[in-house]
């Protein structure tokens, strides 16, 4: 069932094959109704290299097909996420003193610029790179400059060209998503100044495997990082980490700072997670097992769930059109029998089906009109968020089904 081993993208070490969620499309692949083309399916297994501990997919999804100009997914579509980026930023223009004249902040996938705009607002000279048009053009709009391209050691070195190193890379939820990801680390150390530094954010394989929350396993996330393995890939290409902090978006991140190698202070808090990881036996195949155990269980009590609401005449809704359900909804055999719709407030996913299971995709205005029983959150790392600006569905009776970290209802 695990298949075969594959080989790391990182240090060609040995990937052991450790969690396989078998067919699934592409995960914003979303599909107009009349569509009649064939949908492409790749399987989805994920391993673990016996050498830098970098958990990744043993196949690929070509990036072309998940990252183009028609691109989805959108930054500022959740306002507690867009209050992130701008502490974020601000926090980075006091530490890194980007007031200074001639500092330069990249953003590495940008989007729709909502990162940037705090840039633009403190009077950060700022560049954005992102290969999506779509969301380029909404960070343009607004007044940033974005190239719409994807980052790699060329992309690095023609900025640095016309721009001058850079003080600051920052990326968010999107190092994991290239699988040339050595290619972007050799980039940024073409880019960075003598003292700059790259930040970036990306969901944390150990509260992955502490919430088994492997919805956060799809096409996209060809990596899901560790520190072990950040530290590990930053060396290989030159650089140091120095730096890692837990954050709670996403159901749990971690921020990583990497400059170059004695420029920086390495913080205690980089060999401490490391030695975390080593206890949990997060690089260890067999200690996974248990974690593969309790996505099967999961996956049979939600869909248990659902199947016996469904038989009571419950109406069941989906919450958010993310790109983690597909693999929810693939994986556990979601269909319309047991969910009627999703609803989205992103404008560019509504209307259409979600990959695979062909759910249809409705605006918020469908979820209150008559609101359903239940409402299966699918976006659950905004629970918080969602659940206040739900009130009204709560109070008149509603109840939140939700699988992270086990299935449960509020
Ligand atoms: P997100 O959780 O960022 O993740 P993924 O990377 O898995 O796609 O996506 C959130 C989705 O939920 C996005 O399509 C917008 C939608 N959404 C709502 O419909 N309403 C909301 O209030 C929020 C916060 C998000
Ligand atoms: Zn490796």
């Amino acid at each position: 069932m695990r298949g075969d081993s594959a080989t790391c993208r990182i240090c060609a070490g040995r990937v052991d094959p450790w969690c396989d969620f078998g067919r699934q499309p592409v995960s914003q692949a979303f599909r107009s109704p009349g569509e009649t083309a064939d949908e492409y399916f790749y399987r989805l297994t994920i391993g673990v290299c016996a050498v830098c501990t970098m958990v990744q997919h043993v196949e690929r999804v070509p990036p072309a097909m998940m990252f183009h100009a028609d691109y989805p997914f959108r930054s500022g579509s959740s306002a507690a996420m867009a209050r992130h980026f701008e502490q974020t930023a601000e926090q980075l223009v006091a530490d890194e003193r980007l007031t200074r004249r001639d500092a330069l902040a990249v953003e590495i996938g940008c989007n729709d610029g909502t990162m940037l705009a705090a840039f633009r607002r403190a009077g950060v000279r700022h560049l954005g790179i992102d290969p999506s048009r779509a969301a380029a053009d909404i960070a343009r709009d607004a007044g940033s400059p974005v190239r719409v391209e994807f980052f790699s050691e060329a992309t690095a070195s023609a900025v640095r060209t016309t721009e001058g190193p850079a003080d600051v890379v920052f990326s968010a939820n999107t190092i994991s998503h290239i699988a040339d990801v050595c290619d972007v680390f050799r980039g940024v150390a073409t880019l960075l100044a003598p003292n700059g530094v790259f930040v970036f954010e990306d969901r944390y394989i150990g509260d992955i495997v502490r919430q088994t929350s492997f919805d956060q396993i799809y096409d996209e996330h060809c990596f899901l990082f560790g520190v072990r393995s950040v530290a590990e890939l930053a060396a290989r290409c030159g650089l140091e980490l120095v730096d890692a902090v837990p954050i709670p978006v996403h159901g749990g991140s971690i921020r990583y700072t990497v400059a170059r190698p004695g420029t920086r202070t390495a913080s205690p808090q980089v060999a401490r997670l490391a030695e975390d990881e080593r206890e949990q036996g997060l690089h260890d195949p067999e200690r996974l097992r248990a974690f593969e155990q309790r996505v099967t269980a999961t996956r049979d009590e939600l869909v248990g769930l659902l199947t016996k609401l469904r038989a009571q005449g419950a109406r069941v809704v989906g919450y958010g059109a993310t790109a983690k359900s597909a693999t929810v909804t693939n994986f556990c055999g979601i269909g319309t029998d047991l969910v009627e719709f999703v609803s989205d407030s992103t404008p560019e996913k509504q209307g259409l089906l979600t990959p695979g299971m062909h759910l249809p995709v409705r605006p918020p205005s469908a979820f209150c009109d008559p609101y359903p029983d239940y409402a299966l959150l699918f976006a659950w790392n905004h629970a918080e968020e969602i659940l206040a600006k739900e009130r009204a569905f709560s109070e008149q009776g509603g109840r939140w089904i939700l699988y992270v970290p086990k299935v449960h209802i509020v």
